[in-house]
């Protein structure tokens, strides 16, 4: 057994967890560029068209690149809901992360938010294909696992490596979730996902390079995930998807 008590540690973890998605809070945000646009600008007009075509275009796939305006005033954004998330939600989720962005990042020329059900990011500079490496956080569970920690790291990573190489190898979705039974009480659950714009081989490079930031965060954690601009691995010991 990996934990003792599960089920009421269980119910604990839900309630922790499932509060931010309930309520819709971000996870995190960055407000990345060191540069700023002025109010009334072509800038903040051409992010605003933007906003609005991610918020048409991404929720009938969940995922969608677009860039608006000329020279200088040119936005690149981009926004991915989870691999699960309905298209209504996933439209939500657009939705709220370009009004939180603007408030959260007003004037920044380039920032990026984080949900449970999706991302959305933007920037002067043009980053698609690109693996983003600086704007990764990580989360974890505070409990730890009661035995074995090495096991039970052993035992995420391996998981987790799988679902790196699902997502990665062939999948046009670049999302895979799932699960490794530890013992008779006790299910492991995981998720990998990458933007869209990456090809295989730079998804399968940003998961397992999040999944190497696994021990620095959350090591014999009961959950924890590593999240960037590019991709994210998540581990639970209950259900992630389908929330
Ligand atoms: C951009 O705006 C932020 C927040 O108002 C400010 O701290 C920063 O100095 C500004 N940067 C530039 C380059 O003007
Ligand atoms: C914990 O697991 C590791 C890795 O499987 C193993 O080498 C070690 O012997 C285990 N320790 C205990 C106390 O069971």
């Amino acid at each position: 057994m990996f934990i003792s008590k599960s089920i009421p540690l269980c119910l604990l973890v839900l309630c922790l967890y499932h509060h931010s998605a309930i309520g819709a809070s971000p996870l995190s945000h960055s407000c990345f560029s060191p540069e700023n646009y002025t109010a009334n600008s072509p800038y903040g007009a051409n992010l605003n068209l933007l906003f609005n075509l991610l918020y048409t275009k991404v929720p009938p796939t969940g995922f969608a690149l677009d860039s608006t305006g000329h020279g200088q005033n040119l936005v690149h954004g981009m926004a991915l809901c989870r691999g699960d998330v309905s298209e209504k939600n996933c439209n939500t989720c657009v939705a709220d992360a370009g009004k939180e962005l603007r408030q959260r990042c007003a004037y920044s020329k380039g920032a990026v938010i984080w949900y449970d059900h999706c991302l959305l990011k933007y920037s002067d500079v043009s980053f698609f294909g690109q693996i983003d490496y600086a704007t990764r956080f990580s989360m974890s569970n505070v409990r730890e696992v009661d035995q074995n920690g090495t096991l039970f790291n052993e035992k995420v990573k391996e998981l987790l490596s799988e679902l790196s190489n699902e997502a990665s190898d062939a999948n046009p979705k670049l999302y895979a979730t799932g699960e490794l039974q530890l013992d008779t009480v006790t299910t492991l659950y995981g998720i990998a996902q990458c933007t869209r714009d990456l090809s295989g081989v730079n998804c399968k490079k940003c998961l397992d390079g999040a999944i190497s930031e696994l021990p620095n965060c959350c090591g014999a954690k009961l959950g924890g995930r590593v999240v960037g601009g590019s991709c994210n691995v998540g581990f639970e010991l209950y259900p992630i998807v389908g929330t």
